[in-house]
């Protein structure tokens, strides 16, 4: 057995997760996720992973040009948020295949019925599921397999994506019992904090996506600060005060998200917030929202651009993190086949 590979239950602590190079960035997804991976980067001693998920992007179509802009530009996003790659690994899926090699073998894994509960694949193959690509269906045993392959112990993410790590730790549960080991770690989801659901600014029933049709549904990494303030000041909200305690917040949904997102960007919690601000107006506490949203949106949006133009340089570092991935990754998929029994592994 190799031996840069526990197979005991005590793995060592690693953090891995992933975003998809389709698109902007937006507030949800810094919040939700790429903010949470800079605190895991610099807190406790989590070896951290950080990956551009190309291969999961293109299971619904994607102009081959602007996926190449995407990911690189989601590169300089990851930087100029404050992942070090140094001293995290920081790399596109496609670059380590060890990803799609141990996807297969979970697809013989997951069963049938698993994948047809999943809903993220029921409301993004929509009215004509016949029509979406059994790449989309098959998803999150490729997202398993990103995990997994790096026996990753914890996944920062945000609360749409809770179902399917739960598939993950069914997946490698299940792989331990059939071949009667204890190989693959079962996963923990981090799933924290007051923004793991930034909704619409539109729709406070709706999740804040890169997707939605309305730009002014979402505030994207790369708006800048009039427009940033012009989508708060429009915001959809309801006409009465803020309330000086979170549960006064129950049946708000669009004051609700406002809250959570201010808590969020100021590192306080809700009832904190509230303790300063319950009482006023929104026509007084948007323009605080803005001012705070521009403060620590415009510094990285400004580096973000900057990284982007360097193309040479971004394709270093993921030269360098796929490297480094690999060496990871590559014991981990070895292992796998001499245990599911294939020769010459
Ligand atoms: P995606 O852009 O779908 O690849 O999502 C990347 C990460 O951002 C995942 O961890 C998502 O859970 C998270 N995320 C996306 N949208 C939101 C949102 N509106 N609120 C919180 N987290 C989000
Ligand atoms: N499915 C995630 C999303 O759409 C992206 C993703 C792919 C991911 N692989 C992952 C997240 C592994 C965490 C861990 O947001």
């Amino acid at each position: 057995m190799s031996e840069a590979v526990q197979t005991s239950s005590q793995f060592t602590p690693r953090v891995f997760s992933g975003i998809q190079p389709s698109g902007g960035l937006t507030l949800g997804n810094y919040l939700g996720a790429m903010k949470r991976f800079v605190d895991m980067q610099n807190v406790g001693n989590f070896e951290t992973i950080y990956c551009m998920v190309d291969l999961h992007a293109i299971t619904v179509w994607q102009d081959p040009e602007k996926l190449r802009h995407a990911t690189r530009e989601l590169c300089a996003g990851f930087i100029a948020a404050g992942i070090d790659p140094e001293q995290s690994i920081l790399f596109n899926q496609s670059r380590v295949p060890e990803h799609a090699q141990l996807a297969w073998i979970f697809n013989c894994v997951a069963r049938m019925g698993w994948m047809q509960r999943m809903t993220q694949f029921k409301d993004k193959a929509g009215k004509n599921a016949q029509n979406a690509s059994l790449g989309l269906f098959a998803y999150p045993a490729l997202m398993a397999a990103d995990i997994l392959v790096y026996h990753a112990t914890h996944v920062p993410v945000g609360d749409d994506q809770k179902q399917h790590l739960e598939l993950t730790r069914d997946i490698a549960i299940k792989f331990n019992h059939d071949y009667d080991t204890e190989f693959f770690p079962v996963t923990e989801p981090v799933i924290e904090g007051a923004a793991t659901r930034v909704m619409s600014l539109r729709d406070g029933s709706k999740k804040m996506s890169k997707s939605d049709p309305s730009d002014a549904s979402r505030i994207n990494m790369t708006d800048d600060a009039d427009t940033i303030a012009k989508k708060i000041r429009k915001a959809k909200t309801d006409p009465e005060a803020l309330p000086s305690e979170a549960k006064g917040l129950e049946g708000r949904p669009e004051a609700a998200n406002l809250v959570n997102i201010y808590a969020a960007l100021a590192d306080m919690s809700v009832d904190a917030v509230l303790r300063d601000v319950g009482g006023k107006q929104f026509s007084e506490f948007k323009p605080m929202l803005s001012e705070l949203a521009v403060e620590k949106l415009a510094p990285i949006s400004t580096e973000m651009a900057r990284l982007t133009q360097d193309a040479g340089e971004i394709d270093r570092i993921l030269d360098r993190g796929a490297e480094r991935a690999r060496e990871v990754a590559a014991p981990v998929l070895k292992k796998t086949y001499e245990i599911v029994g294939m020769v010459g592994a």
